[in-house]
């Protein structure tokens, strides 16, 4: 009886699921990444990033609504390392969530299988490191989860489909910006933008040095592609455009929107969007891809663009002369506001399920909860620069929150999390707010600060209903738009300006809440929102994972770990249907016979 190791892996995991409470008729996704440094030179200096399976940025996770995803991660940094899935709304299932309030860090050199479901959702996600400001350094990838075949895409079959990760970026590695924040300095202007962890083309001598190797797009003439935006930067909001073509927008992190047409989209941290693009010119030479800082001043942010190539086959020549324009708003603050207001839900087309999106109709439900969280400038507490929700700079705890309701360790954390700015001076806390169960809530970000900043639930897609410049008052809701609004689960909130946004509390946890921003994130910028169902747990909530984490009070109960010293890093990805999986029971089964 010959078995690769491989499949014996993979049979063995599938055991390991199966014992989990996963539906079983639904197919299962293994993956085994190796997360570890690299030596990459993306602009033209060496410099350390985190690679998955030696990959920069790490692969692209794709499945379908309600596959069954395991993920085998083995952590070969020299620090602790968390996955989190943004978007990924883990139902019933914080215990997979990757942040420290859910999860123990998994220990360098150890392993630890994530084990959820991407259940009733579709769309375009990314993973990233959610400790230490990894994500700085990369370990970030995509997340594509398509429709089920028995439910139509309110568009046809792309001839191809691309992911892009842009992002700002930094010649300093992650260690050395964390200690510019941990020293009270600001990180400056960063030294260029990636795209698919790649530099840009060099459309102009003195920005950009020779040798850079950038990203190249190879398409066909006449046909149609669908690109997979995404912002996995640290705070600068990019413009994205390409050179000659329009960008048709069809979805947003979960939801497919009214279709529209345009010649470039802002881009916020954290933020993906899906375009199809037809490849419609006539190729006279090739074409810029092009993400470009915004909301910025001086020469100085020049650098800041990030430059990919698109080249049809029958290319006459190579892209040349000055990038397509960006949007020439200097003296009107409303046009990207306007421009996000645009994009909205087409209420008619099914997306995880087949009754059409616009089926909930979030305007006519009473809500249950109202918080408005303020955003001010960075503060100083106790000596350290530090960034506040309602005058709260978040601290984690040493136990993971959700680990410490489980056992009933109280005192980790505290409830009284104020329901709007307050006057009191600013404190480090380790707060929470308290949400219920089948509740509806309404959450109203307001940006006190003069950067533009971006919020993300996990565990649920909000409705962005509005957003203003000003200060948001009660007579705002006047302005809401109850119909329509885009369901996603990342929104910018503009300086000076707020944004609200209604969540319908049915996903039992406990929730991270966080701004995107990597620095305003890693001062103290985030809170946890409890879900909890009294009687919930093993019925309202899966049950915790067998292979679960122990830390901080807990930490007697962990077993220790034989770090590995080089697991197989080769294979990427196994897939697996129920047959299969049943075929690969049986070959274990004979396997084990005599
Ligand atoms: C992703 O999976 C879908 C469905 O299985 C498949 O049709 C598609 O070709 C895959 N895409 C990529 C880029 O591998
Ligand atoms: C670590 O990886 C090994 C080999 O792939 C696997 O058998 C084991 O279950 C993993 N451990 C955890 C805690 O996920
Ligand atoms: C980051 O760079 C510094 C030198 O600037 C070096 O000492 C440190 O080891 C590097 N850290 C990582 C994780 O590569
Ligand atoms: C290159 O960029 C510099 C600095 O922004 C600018 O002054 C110059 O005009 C650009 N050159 C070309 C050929 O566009
Ligand atoms: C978008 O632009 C394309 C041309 O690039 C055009 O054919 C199409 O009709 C437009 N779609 C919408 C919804 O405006
Ligand atoms: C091709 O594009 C170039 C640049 O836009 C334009 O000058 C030229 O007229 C176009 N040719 C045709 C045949 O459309
Ligand atoms: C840009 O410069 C103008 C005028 O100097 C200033 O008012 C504005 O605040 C600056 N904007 C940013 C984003 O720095
Ligand atoms: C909305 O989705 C339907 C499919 O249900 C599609 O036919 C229609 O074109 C879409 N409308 C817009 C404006 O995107
Ligand atoms: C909302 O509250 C109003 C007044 O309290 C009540 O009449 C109405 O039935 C409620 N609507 C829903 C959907 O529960
Ligand atoms: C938190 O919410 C639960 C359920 O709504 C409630 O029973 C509990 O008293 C609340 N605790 C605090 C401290 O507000
Ligand atoms: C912050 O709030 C103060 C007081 O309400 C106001 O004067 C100021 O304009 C606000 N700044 C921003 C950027 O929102
Ligand atoms: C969860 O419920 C199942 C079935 O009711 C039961 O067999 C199992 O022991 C329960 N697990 C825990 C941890 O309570």
């Amino acid at each position: 009886m010959m078995l690769t190791w491989r499949v014996a892996l993979v049979a063995v995991l599938a055991v390991a699921v199966l014992t989990w409470h996963s539906n079983a008729a639904d197919p299962f996704a293994f993956f085994d990444w190796d997360v570890s440094y690299m030596t990459a030179s993306p602009l033209g200096v060496p410099q350390q990033v985190i690679a998955i399976n030696k990959k920069f940025p790490g692969p692209v996770m794709n499945v379908t609504t309600n596959y069954n995803v395991a993920v085998n991660v083995l952590n070969s940094l020299d620090e602790p390392l968390l996955l989190t899935w943004d978007g990924i709304q883990m139902r019933k299932n914080c215990w997979q969530d990757g942040v420290l309030g859910t999860n123990c860090p998994i220990p360098p050199g150890w392993n630890w299988t994530y084990q959820f479901q991407v259940k009733d959702q579709i769309g375009s996600f990314f993973y990233s490191p959610s400790l230490n400001f990894q994500r700085a350094a990369g370990g970030y990838g995509g997340i594509t989860v398509n429709n089920r075949a028995v439910i139509l895409v309110p568009f046809g079959t792309p001839d191809g489909d691309f992911t892009l990760f842009m992002g700002d970026w930094y010649k300093k590695n992650h260690t050395d910006l964390r200690k510019i924040l941990d020293d009270g300095k600001d990180l400056g202007v960063p030294d260029g933008v990636l795209i698919n962890g790649k530099g840009p083309y060099q459309y102009n001598t003195s920005l950009v040095p020779a040798g850079i190797d950038y990203e190249t797009i190879n398409v066909e003439p006449g046909k149609t592609y669908r690109f997979r935006v995404h912002n996995v930067g640290i705070s600068t909001s990019l413009n994205f455009r390409i050179q000659g073509h329009n960008l048709l927008m069809v979805e947003t992190e979960g939801t497919y929107t009214v279709q529209q047409n345009y010649t470039n989209l802002d881009i916020h941290v954290g933020q993906s969007y899906s375009f199809l693009v037809t490849m419609d010119q006539n190729a006279s030479s090739d074409y810029y891809i092009v993400a470009s800082a915004r909301f910025v001043n001086g020469s100085s942010w020049d650098r800041v663009t990030g430059v990919g190539i698109l080249h049809y086959s029958n290319s006459k020549g190579k892209a040349s002369g000055p990038l397509p324009d960006p949007p020439n708003d200097q003296f009107d603050k409303t046009w990207s506001m306007n421009q996000a207001r645009s994009i909205r839900t087409n209420t008619s087309t099914g997306a995880a399920r087949p009754n059409p999106q616009g089926s909930f109709h979030y305007g006519s439900i009473n809500v249950t909860h109202v918080y408005v969280l303020q955003n001010l400038p960075p503060v100083r507490i106790n000596g350290k620069l530090r960034t506040t929700l309602n005058g709260i700079s978040y601290v984690p705890p040493d136990t993971p929150l959700r680990l410490a309701d489980l056992y009933d360790k109280s005192g980790v954390y505290t409830s009284n999390f104020p329901t709007g700015p307050t006057t009191r001076p600013p404190t480090l806390g380790s707060s929470i707010i308290n949400a219920s169960y089948k509740g509806f809530m309404e959450i109203v970000f307001q940006n006190n600060n003069t950067i533009i900043q971006t919020y993300h639930l996990d565990g649920y897609a909000f409705f962005v209903v509005g957003m203003d410049y000003g200060v948001w008052t009660e007579n705002s809701r006047g302005t809401y738009n109850k119909w329509d609004g885009v369901s996603r689960c990342t929104i910018q909130v503009y300086p000076g300006a707020w944004t609200a946004v209604m969540v319908s509390l049915d996903n039992v946890g406990i929730w991270n809440l966080r701004v995107e921003n990597l620095d305003t994130w890693y001062l103290g910028q985030e809170v946890y929102v409890k879900v909890p169902d009294p009687s919930g747990y093993n019925v309202t909530e899966m049950v915790a994972p067998d292979n679960i984490l122990y830390c901080g009070l807990l930490k007697d109960k962990q077993k220790q770990q034989v770090p590995h010293g080089s697991l197989a890093a080769s294979s990427s990805s196994v897939l697996a249907s129920s047959k299969t999986l049943t075929f690969m029971l049986l070959l274990l089964a004979l396997m084990f016979s005599p």
